[in-house]
């Protein structure tokens, strides 16, 4: 199935029935790559990835995907590019779409990936702005579908900041018929134009409360307090309510399952015994990076 839309910049540019094939497709790929078997559906194809932020789980498992599907990918640091002595975005995008087959890349400002994405011709997936992760999000559908089962129903908790995993959850979870609770401290809640857009289609709630949010939970999940582009100061306006521990997960659904898009600050938003304990699926969600971000790849590179 090749994709409808030529970029992936938050998660919205997917319908319904696009982002069910990607996690199928996913899930396909993931049984293949454990058989040893990787069919070159990328063969000849090149990615260029742009990253003006550090990385670990996006470099490696896009790297490692383009490579196991027989292409190529260059993992080009903004510094190394002339965008680091002024060159523009646009012109950047324009060069390397004369070369490449895709790009992704990690940007600070969300309008950084917008204007790459206008000017390219080849198709752009954000790797993270400061306003939204559309890339984690799949793997962490693609987790939660392996663990339930099923989607369509559930009733995930957020616990934390209202970042950009968050934003790119509530998209996702719009369009895979899951309700959402949102916990955050005053001030810290996610993109209110999201927030809008995707109660049209299920249930979100936006509280300060966290034990109200898990009540009922079939997952829960958080992200750090102190993202890539913020300040450690604003730590304090979290800790210690918005913490995930063991008695904040006694209240969601005996069966919870925890998520993190990791890297995580144990002792800050979660604490040791939950991350590593019984409910959390951190490292199948880790791994899932790579496999949605191969079918990613195939369908919007694929005809
Ligand atoms: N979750 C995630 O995007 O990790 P990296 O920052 O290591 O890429
Ligand atoms: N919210 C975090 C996610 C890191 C993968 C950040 O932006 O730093």
């Amino acid at each position: 199935m090749k994709l409808k839309t030529k970029n992936i910049l938050t998660l919205r540019e997917l319908d319904k029935k696009e982002l069910a094939e990607i996690l199928e497709l996913a899930i396909k790929l993931k049984k293949e790559h454990k058989k040893g078997k990787n069919t070159p559906l990328l063969k000849n194809k090149t990615l260029a990835m742009i990253f003006q932020k550090p990385s670990t789980r996006t470099r490696v498992s896009f790297e490692a995907g383009m490579f196991q599907l027989g292409g190529y990918a260059l993992n080009l640091s903004s510094n190394d590019l002339q965008l680091s002595r002024g060159e523009s975005i646009g012109d950047t995008a324009k060069t390397l779409s004369r070369y490449v087959n895709a790009i992704l890349a990690r940007v600070y400002e969300h309008e950084t990936i917008e204007e790459l994405a206008k000017n390219a011709t080849v198709p752009v997936i954000n790797g993270l702005s400061n306003s939204f992760h559309p890339c984690q999000i799949l793997a962490d559908l693609m987790t939660i579908k392996e663990k339930k089962k099923t989607l369509a129903g559930l009733k995930i908790a957020w616990v934390g900041d209202g970042n950009n995993v968050c934003n790119s959850l509530i998209y996702g979870c719009a369009k895979s018929s899951i309700n959402i609770a949102i916990a955050t401290p005053k001030g810290f809640e996610p993109n209110q134009r999201v927030v809008t857009e995707s109660k049209k289609h299920v249930e979100i709630s936006l509280t300060n409360d966290p034990s109200l949010a898990v009540k009922n939970a079939d997952v829960v999940m958080t992200d750090t307090f102190v993202s890539i582009h913020n300040d450690q100061k604003r730590i304090k306006k979290f800790l210690p309510k918005f913490q995930v521990n063991s008695s904040l997960m006694k209240q969601a659904k005996k069966d919870a399952i925890f998520l993190h898009c990791l890297p995580a600050k144990r002792g800050q938003e979660v604490t040791a015994e939950v991350i590593d304990g019984p409910q959390s699926v951190v490292w199948d969600e880790t791994e899932n990076r790579l496999h949605t971000q191969k079918a990613l790849l195939v369908s919007l590179l694929c005809i």
